[in-house]
């Protein structure tokens, strides 16, 4: 039974691809919150597996195809209309690999959350996994993050730290870690959800404290 008698948070997800987290989340609320709701999922490429994901759980889904539109205004333009039919209190991006403009993004102010596959502020941006090995970093993470104007640098609401070892590559080091993206996204959906965790300026409220640090979700390694 709900804990709160208000509507369950109506959420937009966003999507470019596999949806991998899209499923994790989609998984959770139907088995433990019953708080939140996915009322649409948004893609910019047709024929993503995302999408097969979202019919298969009887959500809506739309395709704003970004290589219709002129300019990037246009395309954000077209989401934003798209994405406010459904007057959403949370928008998810979800392995969606589109830049976003600042008009966009501060439309959204408190109302749109990230993962990024790195411990943010390091590793900003693209290919992550083969920056820290070249970098020969020995620890790797999730970030889940608030979405602002500045690209992956949004306060920090979670992180999950992993190992890196000797034998690592880009791709197993993905792999670890999506393990780790479908144990966290699902758990901030629900902080939000039952209204424990929320954004103000450039701080997350989290039970009531500013967070100092992300909350650190790091598994303990199994001994
Ligand atoms: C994830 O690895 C996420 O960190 C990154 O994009 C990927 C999306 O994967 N932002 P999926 O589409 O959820 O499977």
């Amino acid at each position: 039974m709900s804990m709160h008698a208000d509507k369950p948070l109506s959420i937009v997800v966003l999507i470019s691809g596999n949806g991998s987290n899209l499923q994790a989340i989609i998984d959770d609320i139907a088995k433990n919150n019953d708080n939140a709701c996915i009322t649409a999922v948004i893609s910019n490429r047709p024929d993503v597996y995302g999408l097969v994901r979202a019919k298969a759980a009887d959500i809506p889904t739309r395709v704003i195809d970004h290589t219709g539109f002129d300019d990037r205004l246009s395309f954000d333009q077209a989401l934003q209309d798209c994405i406010d039919e459904y007057q959403p209190g949370l928008i998810i991006l979800a392995g969606f690999m589109r830049i976003l403009s600042p008009t966009f993004v501060s439309h959204y102010h408190g109302r749109m959350i990230n993962i990024h596959p790195s411990l943010l502020p390091e590793f900003t941006g693209v290919n992550t996994h083969q920056r820290v090995l070249d970098a020969g970093r020995t620890e790797h993470g999730v970030s889940i993050h608030f979405v602002t104007e500045e690209l992956d640098g949004g306060p920090v609401i979670c992180q999950s730290r992993i190992q890196v070892k000797a034998n690592d590559t880009s791709k197993s080091l993905a792999m670890r870690l999506q393990i780790e993206e479908h144990r966290l996204y699902p758990i901030v959906v629900q902080w939000i959800a039952n209204h424990r965790l929320y954004q103000t300026g450039h701080q997350v409220v989290f039970d009531e404290h500013v967070l100092e640090a992300p909350v650190d979700l790091t598994e303990s390694s199994p001994s």
